[in-house]
């Protein structure tokens, strides 16, 4: 059954105002780099980060922009949490044995950020010191230590902090309406859905995000704030006015479709998206979660349309695989110039959207077939991506008066963006063999190489 947003009541209110950052530059886009998580999760030390950072500047990663190392769970000490005298949370002395201010200052000693991570709850998802109720002295803490970027997680809430009602994504079986936000669940009592029209910045979610939000503020350095609330009661609506980026959805897993465990392959992550792109712009950013490029199972051309996608959706690009031995193939992708150039325009703040959907009708709600067809308007043109979700090659067509800032009475250019080159002159329309799970990926330009639109 297609689903059309009309019936949905999902009126998306634009913040009032979006954060924007003392330095004037601090999460104006979607921040680039790298973390930890998605391939060590909590085998991390100091040398696994000064390692990344040094290869990040070796294999130029640096220059196109990646320039977070970002630390995720596990790096505080387990037993002890905090020290009984300050108060302030206590590194693992084992992972870092000259502190986190050692590994920052070595970190910046490259020219990049250091990253770190908390949560917004009385424990961190692996058991560590959770920030709630902290939230002044962990953020001067972690500004001392000369932290640059906090993702701040959404496990263990006490229940005095739970939301009056559910919105949470990831539980949706047949798609959004309102009822099914209560479908599946983690055990606990059938919340309640929120009534129409609901105020979504009364929640104790936006609160819980919003007290981390004004400690990083009040700490004297510019830390950019990633918020991991896996979309949790609608901080699409509000994320913006509260810190730079938050997430959209659960944990991003590397595999294509279904899930694994708590983690989301990548087609129910796009179908999301596919429904709900209309909150990042300058100063704030959806999230669909860090980059599985090079991880697990995926083919080559899964990695690669998970880097297209992720980029034209400009969700921050924060690279989750070793760069130790990184297969070239695998770093050619995540160096794509014209990729990088959509995700990080100076100009355009708006990220690509869907224009049909190919295999099923608008609209639909598919965990395995989300949209295909996507576009976006940059400094350098009209970017279109088609996804090819079916199992064999297919040729994909793109009909110019379908896509918004075409037509088809113009000539056009386009330019491959995986190669750079120019694939010729064309008028209404485009066609490409593509093969299962890879994306095309095309920059469309007038004849006069000047912008379409
Ligand atoms: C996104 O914006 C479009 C165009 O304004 C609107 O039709 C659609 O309902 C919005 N989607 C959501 C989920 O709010
Ligand atoms: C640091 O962590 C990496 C990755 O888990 C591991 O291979 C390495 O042995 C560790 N080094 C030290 C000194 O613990
Ligand atoms: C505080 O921690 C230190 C070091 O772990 C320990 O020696 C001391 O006994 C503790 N003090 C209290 C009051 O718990
Ligand atoms: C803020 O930071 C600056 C330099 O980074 C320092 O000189 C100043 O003392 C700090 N102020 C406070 C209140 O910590
Ligand atoms: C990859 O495939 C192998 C063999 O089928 C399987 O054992 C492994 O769990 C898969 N990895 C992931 C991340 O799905
Ligand atoms: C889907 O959207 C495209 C682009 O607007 C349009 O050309 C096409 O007719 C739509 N298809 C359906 C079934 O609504
Ligand atoms: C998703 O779409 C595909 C392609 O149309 C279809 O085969 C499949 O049955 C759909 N899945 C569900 C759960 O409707």
């Amino acid at each position: 059954m297609p689903l059309r947003l009309s019936i949905l009541g999902l009126a998306l209110l634009p913040s009032s105002f979006a954060l924007v950052s003392r330095d004037g530059h601090t999460g104006r886009l979607p921040a680039m780099g790298w973390n930890s998580w998605n391939e060590y999760e909590c085998a991390i030390n100091e040398t696994v980060f000064l390692t990344v950072g040094e290869l990040l500047v070796s294999l130029g990663l640096k220059d196109l922009g990646y320039n977070h190392v970002n630390i995720d769970d596990c790096w505080s000490d387990k037993v002890k949490k905090r020290d009984n005298v300050t108060g302030k949370i206590l590194p693992d002395y084992t992972k870092f044995p000259q502190g986190i201010k050692h590994t920052a200052d070595e970190i910046h000693k490259l020219g990049l950020k250091l990253g770190i991570y908390g949560d917004a709850g009385s424990l961190t998802c692996g058991g560590f010191a959770g920030s709630l109720g902290h939230e002044e002295l962990d953020a001067k803490t972690w500004a001392e230590w000369g932290i640059d970027y906090l993702k701040y997680d959404n496990c263990n809430v006490p229940d005095e902090w739970d939301d009056d009602y559910r919105w949470w994504p990831e539980n949706w079986l047949g798609g959004p309406p309102a009822e099914d936000q209560t479908a599946g669940g983690d055990g606990e009592a059938k919340p309640v859905p929120a009534p129409a029209g609901y105020d979504w910045t009364t929640s104790k979610s936006f609160d819980r995000y919003k007290i981390m939000g004004d400690a990083l503020l009040a700490s004297n350095r510019t830390i950019e704030y990633s918020q991991c609330a896996w979309g949790h009661a609608r901080i699409d609506e509000w994320g913006d006015s509260t810190g730079h980026s938050w997430r959209m959805w659960g944990d991003i897993y590397p595999i294509w479709s279904g899930k694994f465990q708590w983690s989301w392959g990548l087609m129910p992550i796009l179908n999301h998206a596919s429904f709900f792109y209309n909150s990042s712009n300058f100063w704030g950013h959806a999230d669909f979660d860090m980059l599985e490029v090079g991880n697990g199972n995926l083919t080559l051309e899964e990695s690669r349309s998970h880097f297209a996608l992720w980029a034209a959706l400009k969700s921050p690009l924060i690279i989750g695989t070793p760069l130790d031995g990184i297969k070239p193939e695998i770093l050619k992708i995540l160096s794509n110039k014209d990729l990088i150039a959509f995700n990080q325009d100076p100009v355009v703040g708006e990220p690509a959207k869907p224009y049909k959907w190919g295999v099923n009708p608008n609209f639909t709600w598919n965990q395995t077939h989300p949209a295909e067809y996507w576009s976006g308007k940059s400094s350098k043109g009209v970017h279109v991506f088609a996804l090819n979700t079916l199992d064999t090659t297919q040729k994909k067509t793109i009909d110019f008066s379908e896509v918004p800032g075409l037509d088809a009475r113009t000539k056009y250019i386009v330019y491959d963006s995986w190669t750079g080159k120019k694939q010729g002159v064309f008028k209404k329309k485009y066609e490409a063999r593509v093969k299962s799970h890879d994306t095309l990926a095309i920059r469309i330009v007038k004849e006069d190489g000047s912008r379409p639109y």
